[in-house]
C-alpha cells in the first residue's frame, strides 16, 4: 500500500492534515532533543520526513522502511540520509546501539505493536529513549465528533480526488479510529518493558507523542 502513495505521500500529508504536520514535526523534533553526537533510530521513516529535522539538528540518523517505494522516494528527496531497507519487527541492528529510537505515524501500521515496540527496546541503549508519533484521540468531546466525521466522510472523499490510491485513506481513517487512545498506548509500551511513559497531545489530540525509558535491568 505505501509502494502506492510514495510519490504523492508528502504533499498529501500536508494537504489532508490541513498545514499541521509540520507542526507535529516540530514538536516531535523539541521532544527527542537531536544533537551532534546522537544516534537516532527512525523505525518506518517512510519518504525520510521525520528524519530530515532530526540529521539537520546534527544527530547521526539512521532512517529504516520496509517499503522499496517510500524508499526510493526518500532517496531522491534526501540523498545524504542513509536509508535501510528493514521491517521494524525485526530491526536489521544490533543490541544497545541507538540513544533514541522514534517512530513517527508508523507503529499503527505495523502488524504487531508490542513486538514493534519489543524490537524498539532491544536496539535501544539503557538510559536512551523511546518517541511514538502516532495519530490519537481528541480529549474533547465535541470536537471528538466534528473530527470523527472529517475522517470517516470527508477524508476518503478528498483523497479520492487527489490520491492514486484512495483506498489507503479509507485505511488511514479507520485504522486511526481503531487505534488505542492515549492511556491505552502509553500502557502497550509499559507492557513491552519500557518505563516512565508519558505523553502530549497536539492539536487537541488528534496527535500524541508518546515517551519512554529503557532502564538497565
Ligand atoms: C505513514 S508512513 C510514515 C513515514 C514517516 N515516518 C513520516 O512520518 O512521514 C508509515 C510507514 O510505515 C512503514 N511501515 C509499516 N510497517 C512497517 C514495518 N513493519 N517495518 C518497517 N516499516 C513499516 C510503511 O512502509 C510506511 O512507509
Amino acid at each position: 500500500m505505501f509502494d502506492g502513495v510514495a510519490k504523492r505521500y508528502d504533499l498529501m500529508n500536508d494537504l489532508l492534515s490541513l498545514g499541521q504536520t509540520k507542526n507535529w514535526r516540530k514538536a516531535a523534533t523539541a521532544i527527542i532533543k537531536p544533537a551532534a553526537g546522537m544516534k537516532i533510530l527512525d523505525l518506518a521513516a517512510g519518504t525520510g520526513a521525520s528524519s530530515r529535522p532530526l540529521a539537520d539538528a546534527g544527530a547521526e540518523v539512521y532512517p529504516v522502511d520496509f517499503s522499496q517505494g517510500m524508499l526510493d522516494s526518500g532517496r531522491k528527496r534526501h540523498p545524504d540520509l542513509h536509508f535501510t531497507l528493514g521491517d521494524a519487527l525485526n530491526i536489521p541492528f544490533k543490541d544497545n546501539e541507538f540513544d533514541v529510537t522514534t517512530i513517527s505515524f508508523g507503529l499503527r501500521n505495523t502488524n504487531d505493536v508490542n513486538k514493534a515496540l519489543q524490537e524498539a527496546l532491544r536496539v535501544t541503549k539503557d538510559g536512551g529513549r523511546l518517541v511514538v508519533v502516532e495519530f490519537s484521540h481528541p480529549t474533547n468531546k465535541i470536537f471528538r465528533t466534528v473530527y470523527m466525521k472529517y475522517l470517516m466522510a470527508l477524508l476518503p472523499k478528498i483523497s479520492r480526488k487527489l490520491s492514486s490510491n484512495p483506498d489507503a485513506y479509507v485505511y488511514l481513517a479507520e485504522s486511526i479510529q481503531a487505534w488505542p487512545t492515549q492511556s491505552e498506548l502509553a500502557q502497550k509500551i509499559a507492557v513491552a518493558g519500557w518505563k516512565q511513559t508519558s505523553w502530549k497531545n497536539l492539536t487537541f489530540g488528534i496527535v500524541a507523542i508518546h515517551s519512554a525509558v529503557k532502564v538497565a535491568k
